[in-house]
């Protein structure tokens, strides 16, 4: 009898156990997901970007990667490489045409070395102001750019500010035309960007981002060229203390897929994507505007001379780079038309 009802308590209290442990792993797996034990993700995909992890594009990626987990339930997961580890952007974007690098962030510049037709969204002296470029990014333009991806098997998510570039050099400051004469500035991987420079009376040298500050520390070239951020972030204002604020180039960035990527996932899947992206190009955006300012203040601190370019004078380096517009986009003339009658009268040819 005695022994019945040992056997029984024994039995009760395997029941409590067993009843604790399946009320343990149900609280556990109904917490809110960022929390929830591991999920094993049915894609691992890579995400390649050149600046460091406090840029605003850096920012906006961990961002992308972020919401699409959350969205997902944890089915796909982004890694994101930052401060360039995957390689220079040209290399990415063909690497991604055969599914490579599954997602990245890169300059337009680059891209238009493998669809020519999109140079015209970058052509010197092209928008007014930022408003003008976002006007043409966020309307139909854009999204035919956008589409236009898939001619490299690219799939085009959104856009991302890189606000406007100016000219920086070592020793002697930019004042005028006449000054660019005979410098050696650094260029992007870019045709466009080559002739551009060249128009203005300088020598064009192409250099990878990464090798820009020694490119001058080491005088391999005089200046080079790019926003405040990059400037500042890359600390080429050690090297460069001259900045001249001419506005040359506008060069947005896309949020770009690869398109053996896409194919593989669902509709459902590719949704949330471009959502995604969508909202974390919102976030960059933001961001972008802030450190725009920030960096400017942090490189004048740390020494930097803006130089202003008179109106006059801009306007003889806008006139020096006209060539430009025809020898790339002479056959778009429709589309220069279309993004000039988004902005103000200053835009643009002559
Ligand atoms: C910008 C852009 C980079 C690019 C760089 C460059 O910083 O964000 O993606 O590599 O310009 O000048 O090469």
């Amino acid at each position: 009898m005695e022994q019945k009802s040992g056997g029984r308590k024994k039995n009760r209290i395997r029941g409590i156990f067993v009843l604790a442990v399946i009320l343990m792993a149900l609280v556990i797996w109904l917490q809110p997901s960022g929390q929830r034990m591991e999920t094993v993700p049915e894609y691992v995909f890579s995400y390649a970007e050149n600046q460091a992890w406090d840029y605003p594009t850096t920012l906006g990626a961990v961002r992308f990667a972020e919401m699409v987990e959350e969205r997902t339930d944890g089915r796909i997961r982004i890694l994101v490489y930052a401060e360039g580890v995957k390689g220079v952007e040209g290399e990415i974007i063909r690497q991604m045409k055969y599914g490579g690098i599954d997602f990245a962030r890169v300059s337009l510049s680059q891209l238009a070395e493998y669809i020519p037709e999109m140079n015209v969204l970058q052509l010197p002296y092209l928008y007014t102001d930022s408003a003008h470029m976002w006007r043409v990014l966020d309307g139909e333009i854009g999204d035919e750019f956008l589409t236009k991806a898939d001619e490299y098997s690219l799939v085009g998510l959104s856009w991302y500010d890189a606000g406007a570039r100016n000219f920086y050099t070592a020793n002697r400051p930019i004042t005028c035309l006449e000054d660019m004469e005979g410098m050696r500035i650094r260029v992007q991987e870019s045709e466009m960007m080559a002739d551009m420079v060249e128009a203005l009376g300088a020598n064009a040298v192409k250099l990878g981002y990464a090798d820009v500050y020694s490119g001058i520390e080491r005088g391999i070239v005089d200046g080079a060229e790019n926003n405040w951020p990059s400037y500042e972030s890359m600390k080429h204002d050690e090297v460069a203390k001259y900045y001249t604020v001419d506005e040359h180039t506008r060069v947005p960035e896309m949020q770009i897929c690869s398109g053996k990527t896409w194919e593989k996932l669902s509709e459902e899947d590719r949704n949330i994507i471009l959502e995604c992206a969508r909202e974390s190009a919102l976030y960059e955006r933001a961001l972008w505007e802030e450190r725009e300012n920030a960096s400017k203040q942090t490189a004048l601190l740390r020494g930097a001379q803006a130089i202003e370019l008179s109106a006059e004078e801009k306007k003889r380096f806008q006139t020096a780079v006209q060539g430009v517009y025809e020898k790339y986009c002479g056959g778009q003339m429709d589309m220069i038309e279309r993004i000039l009658a988004e902005g103000g009268a200053e835009a643009g040819t002559d």
